[in-house]
């Protein structure tokens, strides 16, 4: 595996090589505020399948997963492994220091390879590997403690939920709110409603349930001008089905009394896309803090 950051100016900072039992297909990591966390899953492809070009998944359970924790602007030599159960894991949470520990929170799957009914034709195998409602993922909390070298792991929900949304203002920090999406019951990346996670009281506070025949995609948060709190502003998403898209938008303190506003897009969107909201007052004060420190 190869790591490294990049900085605001969109130059290489550093980059190091990072040692792997062999290669894998990891999909996310988290970061806190000295360091990043790398994920080594048991899920990838058959090793001697490959050689000759054919691709075919496997999900070994005699292996764990590994977290490896570098300092952020560390070499490959620094990483300190921390071993969990076995699983695979799309989407990270957040991250951040606790003392000695780092609190991570992430989808972890309970089907990484789902179990596939025997006669399903060949085009709908894919349904499976493209539904979280398989894949069963469920929010974990993992702590990795840096002292005694020791990971600990529990289930803190248990909604088919995925595809999180925070507040990126607390990313690699401590913060209380997620908005994570459910699974909803058809294959594909679809989500059928949100969920508000709160993490000092270690479950959901508000819900909201799509109608009917819509489904949405991972919702972003866009902090209100002038915001006076990790909630205090918007969700924002795209809801349709596969005819129309159009654009909602919730209050993050209500996000139950449903959308304070739709807009009707000209064109259809795909389900399953990422996307990142970054205000550019934000940017300009991240670029203002990294030049001041290289100065
Ligand atoms: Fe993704």
């Amino acid at each position: 595996m190869e790591y490294g950051v990049v900085g605001p100016d969109n130059k290489l900072i550093c980059s190091t090589e990072i040692d792997l039992p062999g290669p894998r297909l990891p999909h996310d990591s988290w970061i806190t505020e000295n360091y990043t966390i790398l994920h080594d899953l048991p899920m990838f492809w058959d090793p001697e399948l490959l050689k000759q070009g054919k691709k075919k998944m496997i999900f070994d359970q005699s292996m764990k997963t590994r977290f490896g924790v570098i300092p952020r602007y560390g070499s490959g030599k620094d990483v300190v492994w921390f071993e969990c159960d076995p699983t695979y894991i799309l989407h990270t949470v957040n991250a951040w220091e606790d003392g000695d520990e780092i609190v991570a929170y992430a989808y972890k799957q309970l089907s990484p390879v789902p179990d596939i009914p025997k006669g399903t034709p060949s085009v709908k195998v894919q349904n499976y590997f493209l539904s979280f409602k398989h894949m069963e993922p469920r929010l974990a909390e993992y702590r990795l403690n840096l002292k005694t070298g020791k990971a600990s792991e529990r289930f803190v929900d248990d909604a088919n939920a995925e595809m999180p949304a925070i507040n990126y203002r607390y990313l690699g920090i401590k913060n209380r709110y997620s908005y994570n999406t459910f699974a909803a019951e058809v294959p594909l990346f679809l989500m059928s409603g949100i969920q508000k996670f709160d993490y000092q009281e270690l479950k959901e506070v508000d819900r909201y349930d799509l109608p009917d025949g819509k489904y949405m995609g991972q919702p972003v948060f866009a902090p209100r001008v002038g915001s006076q709190g990790e909630d205090d502003g918007y969700l924002i998403a795209y809801v349709g089905n596969l005819e129309q898209t159009e654009v909602w938008v919730w209050r993050g303190q209500s996000i139950g009394k449903g959308p304070i506003a739709r807009v009707q897009l000209p064109l259809v969107v795909p389900a399953g896309s990422h996307a990142y909201w970054g205000s550019g007052e934000d940017i300009r004060a991240a670029r203002a803090r990294r030049n001041a420190a290289t100065a």
